[in-house]
């Protein structure tokens, strides 16, 4: 299945410094130490602003992470990806604030965040920025983040979707709670906002809830403290890749974000997500928009980005990537020569997701790879795909993707902040508009219109 004609790519660049994809960006020496200041988000904002890029995207999660003992020793010591994250709410707002286009895309938890805080941060950002908001709809995955939450372990996957449908659906429903002009504003009649177009959610709330943790079941009785906002409410993405996690996607996503292991691998998915909500979900296919995940490495000339590769691929060293692995892992420790199948079959379920566990699977089988190789890899771009070469030949290789129907679009995994998307915006974006696939400026004020989704 082919692109229909006019539509254009969607660019999203994925953000969590100092960690990124890349194991050892926080050890470039060129790169920026200040990943703590306001400056570092804003300037990584009007970057991806000035390349027309839909949206930056800030990834979230809720505790160090640890290995099978409950040790965080290994992460911190190694800036392994999660030993900081800033708050996405706080980021999202400071980056609205030095921007006035690009999307922006905070991650929240569904299994510990309340529902109305999580309508009511995020429809907050929305008005503040002008409607430019999407929530990355996230279960959490680990019981070090329960734990810092309040809870004892974290729910199986199941469990954690069941709840993630019900917060989602009182989400929106807050969301909608006040109907388009229900805020009127009449100085001269003196009616402020109309009570007849502003909604409960629901009369009765079932305490306490039947997760047992007496939070109500992910209800909320209404309405909101917010009117609609610029583009109605905010955009809802979502990364699940388990057939759990596909079927969340299909119900409720606007934006999937996957990582393929193939070509082939990529159409599927997206023809299946496609499928699934207009199937089992009545929704019109062209509602949900399917950006891949791939890590760029952009040069002047093909041989430059080879180079490039070469010397990030040469500043891993292999000890410190086996012992990133065991702690992702939970293994005491690995035999490097072992095959890495097996050594993730043995350890099924350490990371609590089944999606990601799948891919490193399937990447492994094809590469034939042992654990040494699967410990460099995972270091090197967390196995997603990587695009090497010249300006023009990633937007060749962009192009065709989008193009044969494998991707609505990408999301841009750095390898180094800020100068991988500094690169790919100079360069990359230029061949991509010289081809007509990529926009040249943007068209609408609003998240959704950048998509090419109606307001809400
Ligand atoms: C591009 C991308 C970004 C993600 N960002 C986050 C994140 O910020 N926080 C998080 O807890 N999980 C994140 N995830 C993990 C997903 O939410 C999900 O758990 C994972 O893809 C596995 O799917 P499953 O839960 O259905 O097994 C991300 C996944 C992808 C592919």
């Amino acid at each position: 299945m082919s692109q229909q004609a006019g539509r254009q790519m969607h660019l999203v660049g994925m953000v969590n410094p100092p960690t990124s994809q890349y194991a050892e960006n926080w050890r470039d020496p060129l790169g920026r130490s200040d990943w703590l200041s306001g400056r570092f988000y804003a300037d990584l904002a009007r970057t991806l602003e000035r390349g027309c890029f839909d949206m930056i995207f800030f990834a979230d999660a809720l505790a160090v992470p640890e290995d099978g003992d409950g040790d965080y020793g290994t992460t911190l010591r190694t800036a392994g990806k999660g030993s900081i994250y800033l708050d996405p709410i706080t980021t999202v707002s400071l980056a609205a604030g030095a921007t006035t286009r690009i999307g922006l895309g905070a991650t929240i938890s569904t299994s510990f965040v309340p529902p109305y805080a999580i309508a009511r941060q995020l429809l907050s950002v929305d008005h503040l920025s002008g409607g430019r908001v999407a929530w990355n709809i996230v279960t959490s995955t680990t019981d070090a983040e329960a734990r810092n939450m309040g809870h004892e372990s974290i729910d199986p996957p199941g469990a954690r979707y069941d709840r993630a449908d019900d917060v989602v659906q009182t989400v929106i429903d807050l969301w909608n709670s006040w109907e388009p002009g229900a805020l009127v504003h009449d100085r001269e009649s003196g009616l402020f906002a109309d009570p007849s177009r502003v909604h409960r959610v629901r009369e009765e709330l079932r305490l306490p809830g039947a997760h047992g943790d007496g939070v109500a079941d992910g209800l909320s009785r209404g309405p909101l403290t917010l009117p609609r906002s610029p583009q109605g409410h905010p955009v809802l993405m979502q990364a699940g890749s388990s057939p759990r996690g596909r079927a969340f996607a299909a119900r409720w996503a606007e934006v999937v974000f996957a990582v393929g292991d193939s070509e082939e691998g990529m159409r599927a998915l997206r023809e299946e997500l496609r499928e699934r909500a207009r199937v089992d979900h009545g929704r019109d296919p062209d509602s949900i928009r399917v950006l891949q995940g791939v890590q760029p490495v952009v040069g002047w000339t093909d041989a430059d980005a080879e180079a490039k590769l070469r010397m990030l691929r040469n500043r891993i060293d292999p000890a410190e990537a086996l012992v990133k692995l065991a702690r992702l892992l939970h293994a005491d420790d690995l035999d490097p020569q072992a095959l890495a199948v097996d050594v993730l079959a043995a350890h099924r379920g350490a990371t609590g997701s089944m999606g990601f566990e799948d891919m490193l699977a399937a990447v492994s089988t094809q590469r034939g790879f042992t654990v040494a190789d699967l410990a460099i890899e995972q270091a090197l771009n967390q196995l997603h795909p990587q695009v090497v070469g010249s300006p023009a030949t990633v937007a060749d290789r962009l192009g065709h993707l989008y193009l044969s129907g494998a991707a609505d679009g990408f999301i841009v995994f750095p390898a180094l902040y800020h100068s991988s998307f500094e690169d790919f915006v100079a360069g990359v974006v230029p061949e991509l508009q010289c081809r007509g696939i990529f926009r040249t400026g943007y068209t609408g004020a609003t998240l959704r219109e950048h998509l090419g989704y109606r307001l809400h």
